[in-house]
This record gives structure tokens, C-alpha cells and sequence, in this order.
């Protein structure tokens, strides 16, 4: 974290809190870390599990999502504000078998979930129902049959354990059309308010669960 401050400073005042499971994880040494992946670690620390708000803990993403992120930066897929600040030089100077060598190694750390379990209880109760029944009268499906009955993932990305501001963040990106990614994601989120959003975000961070769907 250290290193962040010196790099970045401003970005201290935006997102900078540690997160106290950092303190309890086991880091793979240097000489573990793939090469391709030792500048993703300055953000994403060595375990994928980033103490930064605005920024995804990556561990608990399945290869097949990682490889397709990592393409679709590079691709200029998702140019929201902190992917063209943060994500952009670096996906750009990757390979294809560059990606793939830091997808595999990003989707196998682990990771801990066990002190992700907070957020005010009228706001996880509100954001569990949207994220189970979805809105019918806003004709927003339940989020269950793509990203798992608990966030644990499927057809779409694991959730669970995710941060609150990050998740946020996509959810205005796809509403922005800045993450031109997912046509479907982007129709999710045109009819979303921002209300409700942080409903579902502050639920899907307060989930424990070590479930992963590879
Ligand atoms: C300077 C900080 C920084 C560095 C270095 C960095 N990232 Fe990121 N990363 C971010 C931020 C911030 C985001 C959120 C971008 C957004 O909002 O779309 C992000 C997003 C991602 C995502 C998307 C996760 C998801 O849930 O969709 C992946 C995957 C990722 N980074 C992997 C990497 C890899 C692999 C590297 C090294 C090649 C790397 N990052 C280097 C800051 C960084
Ligand atoms: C029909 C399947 C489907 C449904 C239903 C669905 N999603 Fe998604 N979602 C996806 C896919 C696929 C992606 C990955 C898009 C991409 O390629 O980046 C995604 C991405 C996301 C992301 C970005 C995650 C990240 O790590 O950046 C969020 C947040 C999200 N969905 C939330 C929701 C919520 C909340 C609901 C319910 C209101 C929902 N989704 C319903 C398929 C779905």
C-alpha cells in the first residue's frame, strides 16, 4: 500500500482504506509472481485482493472472465475515467499469451471472505431482495440465474465480496455507455436507480461466501 501513496497521492483522498483481511493473508513471494503480472500487482496487491474501494479484488474471478476484461481494456471496451487513468498503459502493452499467463495466475490465489460481512441492514436486506426478484415493474430480471443464487458467479462474473464503490462505479459506466461491454448489463442499468444500485452493491460486498465458479 505503501507504494501506492508514493506513486499516486490523489488518489489516497479518493479510495484509499486498508483492508483488514489484507493483514491476515498469506502473500506469495516475488519470485512467484508471474513477470507479466509484477505490475498488476502495485494495485492489485500479490493475491488479487486490493484494499482500495474503487478498485475489483480480481482473485475470485474465473480465468474465462479475467481473459476477457483484460481483452476488452486493451480494446478500448471500457473507457470509464479509472480504466482509461489506471488500466489502459497496462493492458496495452500485453500479449495475448501475456493475458493468458495472468489470468491463470490472478484466478488461482485465494482470497479472504471473512471480513466482508458489514453494511447497514436496511440497505443489504433492500439489495438482496432487488438482486433475487429483481424489479418487475422496471422489467429487471433477478440477478440469480447469471451471477449465482449468493454472487458466487455463473454465466456473468462473481459478485460477492466485491467492493461497494466499484461495483457502483460499473453500474454508472454501463448506464454512461463508458463499458461498452455488455449490451446487456447496459440495459440493466439504464433502468436502475441510483438508489437501488447502492442497495444491491452494499448487499453483494456484505455476502461471505468462499463459493467460485471457475
Ligand atoms: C495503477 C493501478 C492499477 C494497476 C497497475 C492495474 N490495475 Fe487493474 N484495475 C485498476 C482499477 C482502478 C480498476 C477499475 C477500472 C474500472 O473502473 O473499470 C481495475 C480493473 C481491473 C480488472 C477488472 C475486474 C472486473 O471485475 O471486471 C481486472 C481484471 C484488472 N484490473 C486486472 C489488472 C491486471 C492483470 C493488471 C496488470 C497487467 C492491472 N489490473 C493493473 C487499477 C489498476
Ligand atoms: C443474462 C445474464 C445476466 C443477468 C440476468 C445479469 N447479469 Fe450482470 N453481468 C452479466 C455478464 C455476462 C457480465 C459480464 C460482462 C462483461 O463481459 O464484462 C455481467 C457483469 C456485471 C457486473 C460487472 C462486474 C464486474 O466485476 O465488473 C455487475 C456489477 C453486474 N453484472 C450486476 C448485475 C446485477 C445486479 C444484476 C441483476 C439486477 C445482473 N447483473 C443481471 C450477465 C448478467
Amino acid at each position: 500500500m505503501k507504494k501506492l501513496l508514493s506513486i499516486n497521492p490523489l488518489f489516497l483522498t479518493l479510495t484509499l482504506v486498508l483492508s483488514p483481511s489484507l493483514q491476515a493473508e498469506v502473500f506469495p513471494t516475488d519470485a512467484a509472481i508471474p513477470p507479466a503480472a509484477k505490475s498488476c500487482v502495485r494495485c492489485h496487491e500479490a493475491n488479487g485482493d486490493t484494499g482500495a474501494f474503487t478498485m475489483p479484488r480480481i482473485s475470485f474471478l474465473s480465468k474465462k472472465y479475467l481473459l476477457k476484461e483484460l481483452k476488452d481494456f486493451r480494446g478500448k471496451l471500457r473507457i470509464e475515467d479509472q480504466s482509461l487513468d489506471f488500466m489502459l498503459d497496462y493492458t496495452l502493452q500485453l500479449s495475448d499469451s501475456d493475458i493468458d499467463v495472468i489470468a491463470a495466475y490472478f484466478t488461482s490465489r485465494t482470497w479472504d471472505d471473512s471480513s466482508y460481512a458489514w453494511g447497514p441492514v436496511d440497505l443489504i436486506a433492500k439489495g438482496k431482495k432487488y438482486y433475487e426478484n429483481g424489479i418487475p415493474e422496471k422489467n429487471v430480471d433477478s440477478c440469480t440465474d447469471c451471477h449465482g443464487d449468493d454472487g458466487e458467479g455463473g454465466k456473468g462474473p462473481r459478485l460477492a465480496d466485491q467492493h461497494t464503490d466499484y461495483l457502483n462505479y460499473q453500474f454508472a459506466a454501463f448506464k454512461h455507455d463508458t463499458r461498452k461491454n455488455s449490451t446487456y448489463m447496459t440495459q440493466v442499468a439504464k433502468q436502475l436507480s441510483e438508489e437501488e444500485v447502492n442497495c444491491i452493491s452494499v448487499y453483494l460486498e456484505s455476502i461471505n461466501t468462499s463459493a467460485q465458479v471457475k
